[in-house]
């Protein structure tokens, strides 16, 4: 692979190591397109051949729909995606095909590859994210007579609309979806390396849809502050869902029973035939871990490294392919999960009306009659531990109980 420098072939044990095509296999769409477009560039410029680029454009045609086929079989010997694709062009082809790396190297194609990849993968999770958001609203649509105790410290605090509950979710995932559309713009670069060639790294950039160009090339091969940002997003969304995951497990059981989830999203238990388990909303909450630690593992790769690229930086895809798995399953799986779940409103209801959530409306209700806040916060406070005491609710009190606590009653 290496040319003349070397003598021996590679260890076998630090050629498997070293490779990344096992993975790096995901970008070969990518891989292709910015080779047209560089041979393009290259040929516009008269760096190469308009034969030479036709031949390379046929080649390189051929090879994509091999891999799109199933037909392509990459070699570990040839480390990755871009050595596999340049390899098998130049066998295909010759000369031409070794023409096409002319004032490129592989860290570049490392760098718009992964660009042009997360361009794809933002774009189809921002429709996803769309789609759990419509998914939430559609429930509370559904259901927006429901009220349920709203808590804090996980204490019954106050009566809310269900529909407001799940709406808050949805302004989360809205907030996901603008910092997720931010990251696009950040991915919208196209990287290309100082070179002794007339190139020109913008033309290349027009011919991939790139609206921006990497000012300084050192930057542009070892910048990989959009995938952080991308898994910071991934990171926050995945604790968005995680939060509702928590929620859906507490308001499923015996305990709460709030709601049921769709027997099409849940799973049952080998030996006790009547449980009705939530591992969908768990293995999600689970996942969450999962996720913010790719955000770390890459913050610690980039750490202490020099310019430009280092090897170290082929980590980088693995955690980021990972993330993008998980993010549209649990995303997927949720908008059909919260679509088919049933709320129960009687239960929600009963429960309100057996306990304390309406005080706050209690005192607001003198306050409005013109007794001070606190003192109505006061009197409230004492006809609750007067209904503790006798076993009632505030709604149970008789006008005469009522009186005797306040005469604006
Ligand atoms: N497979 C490598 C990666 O994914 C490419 C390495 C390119 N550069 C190099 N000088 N070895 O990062």
């Amino acid at each position: 692979m290496w040319g003349g420098r070397f003598q021996k072939a590679e260890e076998r044990s630090a050629l498997d190591f070293n490779a990344s095509v096992s993975y790096d296999c995901r970008m070969y769409k990518e891989d292709i397109a910015g080779s047209l477009a560089h041979a393009s560039m290259l040929a516009d410029h008269g760096i190469i051949s308009k034969e030479d680029l036709e031949k390379i454009t046929g080649g390189l045609l051929k090879i994509k729909k091999e891999i799109d086929e199933g037909r392509f079989a990459f070699s570990v010997e040839l480390e990755d995606v871009h050595m596999n694709v340049e390899k098998r062009l130049t066998d295909d082809i010759g000369d031409a095909g070794a023409r096409l790396h002319t004032a490129r190297s592989r860290n570049d194609q490392c760098a718009a590859d992964l660009h042009m990849y997360m361009r794809r993968h933002i774009a189809k999770l921002a429709e996803k994210l769309i789609a759990a958001e419509e998914a939430l609203i559609g429930v509370s649509e559904k259901y927006k007579d429901v009220i349920l105790p709203g808590y804090t410290h996980m204490q019954r605090a106050q009566p809310v609309l269900f529909a407001h509950h799940m709406m808050a979710y949805c302004a989360m995932l809205q907030r996901d979806f603008e910092r997720l559309t931010g990251c696009y713009e950040i991915a919208e670069a196209c990287a290309l390396a100082g070179t002794t060639y007339p190139t020109m790294p913008k033309e290349t950039a027009e011919k991939l849809h790139f609206s921006k160009c990497y000012g300084n090339s050192l930057d542009a091969v070892s910048d990989r502050d959009y995938l952080l940002q991308f898994l910071s997003f991934a990171s926050i969304c995945m604790m968005h869902l995680s939060r509702l995951s928590e929620e859906l497990i507490l308001w499923s059981t015996g305990e709460f029973g709030f709601i049921e989830l769709d027997d099409g999203y849940s799973t049952g238990s080998s030996i006790m035939p009547q449980k009705k388990n939530p591992d969908i909303c768990e293995l999600v909450r689970g996942k969450t871990g999962r996720v913010y630690g790719h955000l770390v593992a890459l913050l610690t790769v980039m750490k202490g490294l020099p310019l430009a690229y280092d090897k170290d930086m082929q980590e980088d895809k693995e955690g980021v392919f990972d993330t993008i798995d998980t993010l549209r399953f649990a995303l997927d799986i949720y908008a059909g999960m919260l679509s088919t779940m049933t709320v129960n409103g009687a239960r929600t209801r009963a429960v309100l009306e057996n306990d304390f959530s309406n005080a706050t409306d209690m005192a607001d209700y003198l306050a409005k009659k013109g007794l001070p806040f606190r003192r109505a916060h006061t009197v409230v406070g004492n006809a609750v531990a007067y209904c503790i005491e006798n076993r009632k609710v505030l709604l149970a009190l008789t006008m005469e109980e009522f009186k005797k606590m306040s005469p604006l009653f």
